[in-house]
C-alpha cells in the first residue's frame, strides 16, 4: 500500500505545528510585552520593571551614537607595546575586561587615543602643550573637551561636539553645571552661560567609569599605580 499521498501533507503539518509552538503562540504572549505603566490622572506614577540603566550605561549609548569608537579603541595591546609607556593603561587588555560588555566597544580605528583607562588615568601627558605636563582628566576637563577640543588640547583634530550643549539665559544664581572654566574667546555674551545636555553628562559619566587597570591574573599590571589585586 503507498502512503505518498499523506507523506507531503505530513511533512507540511510537521512544519506548521513546528514554528506554531516555538514562534508563533510564544510571540503572541511576549512579544509585544512592555513595562507596565501606572497613571494617575493622566499623570505618570509607576513603571514596572525598568531596565538597570545607570548614567555611565546611557552614556556609552551616547558614545556609540556619536560613532566616538570610530576614532577611540579601548583595546591596551600587549604589555611590551607602546600603549603602557604612552599611559593608555598599567596592562595590556584581555578577553575578562569585556565580561559584560553588549558590544564591547574596542573600536575601529585610533585617530584619537586609546580610551580603555581614560577614567582611571586621572592624570594624563598632555600631547599638545608641554609633554612633561600631567592634566587631570577630570568631569570639568572632559565637558571642556567636548565642548571645544582645541580648547584643552590646542592641536586638537577631534571634532567639536558642542551640539550637545546648550546656551542658556542666566537665571537666578545660574545652571550648577554650566561651565566655568571656558576660557575668555568661548565665553558666551553677558548673560547668557553653556550648559551641558542629559547626554553629554552622561557621556562624561561613561568615559569617568572606564577603568581597566585592576589587575588580573592572566594580565598583571606591569605599570607602577595599579590597585592590588583582590
Ligand atoms: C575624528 C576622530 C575623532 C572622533 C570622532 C572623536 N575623537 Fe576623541 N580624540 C580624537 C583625537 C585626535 C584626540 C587627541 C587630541 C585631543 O586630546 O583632543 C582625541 C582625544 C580624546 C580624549 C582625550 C583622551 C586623552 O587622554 O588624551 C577623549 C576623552 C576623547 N577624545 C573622547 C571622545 C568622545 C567621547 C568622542 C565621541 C563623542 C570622540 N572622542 C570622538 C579624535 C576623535
Amino acid at each position: 500500500m503507498s502512503h505518498s499521498g499523506i507523506i507531503f501533507p505530513g511533512i507540511i503539518a510537521c512544519f506548521a505545528v513546528s514554528l506554531a509552538a516555538t514562534v508563533i503562540i510564544p510571540n503572541s504572549q511576549l512579544g509585544s510585552l512592555s513595562p507596565e505603566i501606572k497613571e494617575e490622572d493622566g499623570r505618570f506614577v509607576d513603571a514596572y520593571p525598568v531596565a538597570d540603566l545607570s548614567l555611565a550605561a546611557r552614556g556609552k549609548e551616547v558614545y556609540v551614537s556619536q560613532g566616538c569608537q570610530s576614532c577611540h579603541t579601548q583595546v591596551v595591546r600587549g604589555n611590551d607595546t607602546a600603549d603602557v609607556e604612552r599611559g593608555w593603561g598599567v596592562r595590556k587588555t584581555v578577553p575578562r575586561d569585556y565580561l559584560f560588555e553588549n558590544p564591547p566597544l574596542v573600536g575601529a580605528g585610533r585617530l584619537g587615543p586609546d580610551l580603555a583607562n581614560v577614567g582611571s588615568t586621572a592624570w594624563r601627558n598632555e600631547p599638545a602643550d608641554d609633554p612633561y605636563k600631567p592634566v587631570k582628566r577630570d568631569a570639568a576637563w572632559q565637558m571642556l573637551h567636548l565642548y571645544h577640543p582645541t580648547a584643552v588640547s590646542k592641536l586638537s583634530n577631534m571634532p567639536s561636539y558642542s551640539f550637545l550643549f546648550q546656551k542658556h539665559r542666566i537665571a537666578g544664581s545660574g545652571d550648577k553645571d554650566a561651565l566655568t572654566n571656558l576660557p575668555k574667546t568661548l565665553l558666551p555674551e553677558d548673560g547668557f552661560e553653556i550648559v551641558p545636555s542629559a547626554d553629554v553628562k552622561a557621556l562624561v559619566a561613561y568615559l569617568l567609569s572606564l577603568d581597566r587597570s585592576h589587575s588580573l591574573k592572566e594580565a598583571p599590571a606591569v605599570a607602577a599605580s595599579a590597585p592590588a589585586h583582590k
